[in-house]
């Protein structure tokens, strides 16, 4: 079945989830194609979660012995994110190809994806690789997610749908890779099966606590910061350089373009705050967005932080 995401352009649902046709077939190539290593690092996310943050501290975190991360021509200042850590599906391998060929050569290879745990590539699954999740309050979520999809139809030139329209989409789960709650939900209900395998983190709670959260998935991928290292502050730096201020203004970020969409950079920071959707949200869309999360979150002990 086909219908229209966000932005205005058509999505096709595939194992019950919704994908645009390039997202669509790196999805099918990567299943068909990709071989992952115990040593791999996926940072999966559901889409406006905060990718570009968990990419960058993944990266510091793993690579903090290996490059000058926090020299001036680190990486983490010349980089996009999505450049540090690539799409596995739609960097590797686009429109139904192999592109294995270009894959990194890193160790550990870190990549990233929004595919949903039901669909990953088995290898994934199979193997010893580690998963670092995030996912975020939906009402929050929602509206990044809106005010995103409204910059690129206006790149594209496209007549954006009402917020209305959006929002009635999202209730019924017809976003890229929605619904959000089985996207969310796949992973927690993982997470919890396997918790060696799959870290599963909240933007709130991350935002709350940064050092926290990067000090537990240094544990968590087998490369803890040392004593000498907590000493010398490595962890803060780490904070400070991923934060959304320092990235925001890089300048990467203010006139680069996210490679092979032409999308600007700029375009994934936007607010970067918990609480936003408040200016946005009507009374009746609150309640339904709140009926929305009890009905499809109820049982699960997952629960999020709004403001
Ligand atoms: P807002 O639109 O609410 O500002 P993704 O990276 O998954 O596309 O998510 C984008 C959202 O994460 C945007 O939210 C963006 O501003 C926010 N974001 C980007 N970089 C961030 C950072 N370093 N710290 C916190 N939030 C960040």
């Amino acid at each position: 079945p086909r219908d229209k995401s966000f932005d205005g352009s058509s999505i096709y649902q595939y194992e019950g989830a919704w994908y645009r046709p390039v997202l669509l077939a790196g999805l099918i190539s990567s299943r068909k194609h990709f071989q992952a290593k115990d040593s791999d690092v996926i940072v999966i996310t559901f889409l406006k979660s905060g990718t570009t943050w968990l990419k960058a501290l993944t990266y510091a975190i793993v690579s903090r012995s290996h490059h000058a991360i926090f020299d001036s021509n680190s990486p983490l200042l010349t980089k996009n994110s999505h450049d540090l850590v690539p799409f596995l599906d739609f960097a590797y391998y686009p429109n139904n190809n192999n592109s294995s060929e270009h894959i990194s050569t890193d160790d550990p290879r870190i990549f990233g994806t929004h595919i949903p745990y039901s669909s990953l590539p088995d290898s994934i699954k199979n193997s010893d690789c580690r998963i670092v999740y995030m996912c975020r309050n939906p009402f929050d979520q929602f509206i990044s997610h809106w005010k995103f999809s409204e910059n690129l139809a206006q790149e594209q030139n496209v007549q954006p749908i009402s917020f209305e329209e959006v929002f009635e989409l999202f209730c019924k789960g017809i976003h890229s890779f929605g619904p959000s709650w089985e996207h969310v939900l796949g992973y927690w209900k993982a997470s919890l099966e396997n918790p060696h395998k799959i870290l599963f983190f909240k933007y709130e709670d991350v935002k709350e606590d940064t050092s926290f959260h990067v000090n537990k998935l240094a544990d968590f991928l087998g490369c803890p910061f040392s004593d000498v290292e907590k000493s010398r502050g490595v962890i803060e730096e780490i904070v400070k350089l991923c934060s959304f201020d320092n990235m925001k203004d890089l300048e990467v970020n203010k006139t680069g373009r996210f490679r092979g969409t032409g999308i600007k950079n700029s375009n994934f920071f936007r607010k970067g705050k918990v609480g936003g959707w408040t200016d946005y949200f009507t009374p009746s869309m609150s309640e339904r967005m709140n009926k929305l999360i009890e009905e499809k979150f109820s049982g699960s002990d997952l629960t999020f932080k709004m403001s």
